[in-house]
């Protein structure tokens, strides 16, 4: 793809934000069974805990404002709901309030909220009897989204009822990168199938108190291409990869159609998103179950391809099976700067990101990108930067990057421009998947 388009490309109604989860920039919080993972040394890469974060807890009121200065009409936040129910059935009323004082402040900034309510973060007491393997997890969930809907509804009618249930479940029962990391196919399964339940009966819910309310999951799809497409091993993966991860998430959380992987659905078929939420990151070279990178090809910081045309294959994917619009909930990449600049290439990735978009045809109405401040990367901790906004973690000091400021002047100007592109991406370069540009 070209570095930049050499013409203007207006936005057309394009809404862009940032996006966030609550216990990625909260800080403060015990509750949670990620902070109970990160006290045990190796589970996390540098020992970190969201505990510190980004002290957003206390420090919400600088970063709206930090928001409001650049001009985002949305954002994308989360809910903590072990702040909300710290155990089973009790609400904690001012942990809502305060959620209510946030939430409020944003709408008066002329920023419309985005709420997720379940972003891979559960309360100890469920991860203690099972998380999402227990069908008890599900009961529990709408108990919890009742009160939590309930107690915003007059400031929030855009909701995400959950966070990649694909990647959820694969990190904690295939590749033990996440909380209780048991590797067990049949969990893997029975959390998948309890959030999909979770996730109609939510929608419904959701629909009940708030008949006009925009519902969806945030899906992370990946594209999957064969590392050698002329091996028959790899192509078959492809496909299976493409249906488990994909597609049968899709069908399941979108269409309440479950397949013979998920079991029988206990609810009717039917459409539980009004829009579909896609959280898009890069390309599989596929050769098996596990992710793969082609050779030389550009990549972030971890490693990741930087493929922007698989945002548009995936979200047609999307479009195609569901019929409704396509938001994009998720889009980033860890670009964690040099010793001299906060960042290395993300206003290209941006620019390149955005084209795709615009170019596609495709109705494509939100693009938050991830995410506002640089935050807790789960297992990576504090190391991997994905922020438009640098944090400085020891002080909390935040500098907007000059990705956040082209952010901005994209939003200000409503569209993306040649000359917005030269400014922020000429010259910028991708480290390589050959090793040679990647930090160790
Ligand atoms: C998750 C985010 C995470 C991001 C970057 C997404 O899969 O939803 O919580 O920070 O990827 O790793």
């Amino acid at each position: 793809m070209a570095q930049a388009p050499d013409s203007t490309r207006p936005l057309n109604g394009l809404l862009i934000g940032t996006a966030s989860a609550a216990t990625q920039i909260e800080g403060g919080d015990r509750n949670n069974q990620w902070w109970e993972w990160a006290q045990t040394p190796g589970n996390v890469a540098d020992g970190s805990s969201p505990e510190r974060a980004n002290d957003h807890w206390n420090r919400w009121r600088e970063d709206n404002e930090l928001m409001a200065e650049l001009g985002f009409p949305i954002a994308r936040v989360g809910l903590e709901w072990s702040r909300i129910e710290p155990s089973p059935g009790k609400f904690d009323h001012a942990a809502l309030d305060r959620y209510r004082e946030e939430l409020g402040d944003l709408v008066d900034k002329g920023i419309k909220p985005l709420v997720t309510l379940h972003h891979f973060s559960n309360p100890l007491w469920l991860q203690h009897r099972g998380q999402w393997t227990n069908p008890g997890s599900v009961d529990a969930f709408l108990r919890y989204a009742r009160v939590a809907v309930g107690a915003l509804k007059d400031l929030v009618d855009e909701w995400v009822t959950l966070n990649e249930p694909n990647v959820y479940a694969t990190q904690a029962h295939l590749f033990r990168e996440a909380p209780p990391a048991d590797v067990s196919p049949g969990s893997l399964v029975r959390v998948l199938r309890h959030m999909a339940i979770a996730h109609v009966r939510a929608y419904t819910l959701i629909h009940a108190v708030q008949p006009d309310a925009t519902v969806t999951i945030a899906h992370h799809l990946r594209d999957f291409a064969p590392m050698n497409p002329r091996n028959p091993l790899h192509r078959a993966f492809t496909r299976l990869n493409q249906w488990a991860f994909n597609d049968v998430v899709t069908d399941a959380f979108g269409l309440g159609r479950f397949t013979s992987l998920l079991g029988r659905s206990p609810l009717p078929e039917g459409r539980y998103a009004d829009v579909i939420g896609l959280n898009y990151y890069s390309r599989t070279a596929v050769t098996g179950p596990s992710d793969g990178v082609f050779p030389g090809v550009p990549v972030n910081d971890l490693g990741w391809e930087i493929w922007p045309q698989g945002l548009v294959t995936c979200a047609r994917s999307l479009h195609e099976r569901l019929g409704v619009p396509v938001w994009i909930t998720e889009n980033g990449c860890a670009d964690n700067g040099s010793a001299t600049e906060l960042e290395r290439f993300r206003p290209r990735f941006l620019a390149e990101h955005l084209d795709a978009i615009l170019d596609s045809g495709l109705p494509i109405e939100r693009y938050y990108h991830w995410c506002f401040v640089d935050n807790w990367e789960w297992g990576e901790g504090e190391v991997q930067r994905f922020g438009i906004v640098h944090n400085d973690y020891e002080t909390q000091t935040r500098t907007v990057k000059p990705s956040g400021r082209m952010l901005a002047e994209v939003v200000a100007e409503g569209a993306l421009t040649p000359s917005i592109i030269e400014q922020y991406s000429a010259g910028q370069e991708y480290p390589r998947a050959d090793g040679s540009s990647r930090p160790a």
